[in-house]
């Protein structure tokens, strides 16, 4: 399974004591895109201090222009007051969406927790429509649960 020697590298890339924290989630970002081919941008937005605001962190892929997202604006945003894991097999079924790529069809957003609290989240969009499972679900939640163990409150 694909997921599964994923994990340990993953742990690998977050280990690196040189790097900064953008330098290691941009590897992770990039693991991903190279490994998955659904998986075509991947990023991580972090909650933006004490602004009602997400901010772009790291990210693979076609740069976007969406480097802030207003809490309750768009997918994103949503994952921001929701909480919860968000999996959009369509986007053309959502209003409250925000289009970084026309190329994009579908996209998940699983919320980041660090000690009981969303601070952000990992977003990934694909080219393919409704190709998300529940082990995306489960994998991109242990890569949150991996990234929340080696940051700390001066992180975001
Ligand atoms: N589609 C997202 C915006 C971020 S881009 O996918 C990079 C949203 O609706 O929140």
């Amino acid at each position: 399974m694909r997921f599964e020697s994923l994990k340990p590298q993953v742990v690998a890339l977050l280990s690196k004591q040189e790097q900064t924290l953008t330098e290691k989630l941009t590897a992770i970002c990039e693991l991903l895109r190279q490994s998955i081919d659904y998986y075509n941008w991947v990023g991580f937005y972090f909650k933006n201090a004490d602004k009602e605001e997400l901010k772009l962190r790291a990210f693979a892929g076609e740069p976007t222009e969406h480097t802030i997202i207003p809490f309750g604006k768009g997918i994103c945003g949503q994952v921001a007051v929701s909480n919860q894991n968000f999996v959009v097999p369509d986007v053309k079924a959502q209003d409250n969406y925000i289009a970084c790529s026309i190329d994009v069809k579908a996209e998940v957003v699983i919320p980041l927790f660090f000690d009981g609290e969303n601070i952000g989240q990992i977003d990934i969009d694909s080219h393919s429509i409704d190709p998300f499972t529940e082990q995306d679900e489960d994998f991109l939640t242990f890569v949150n649960q991996s990234v929340a163990q080696i940051i700390n409150k001066n992180d975001f």
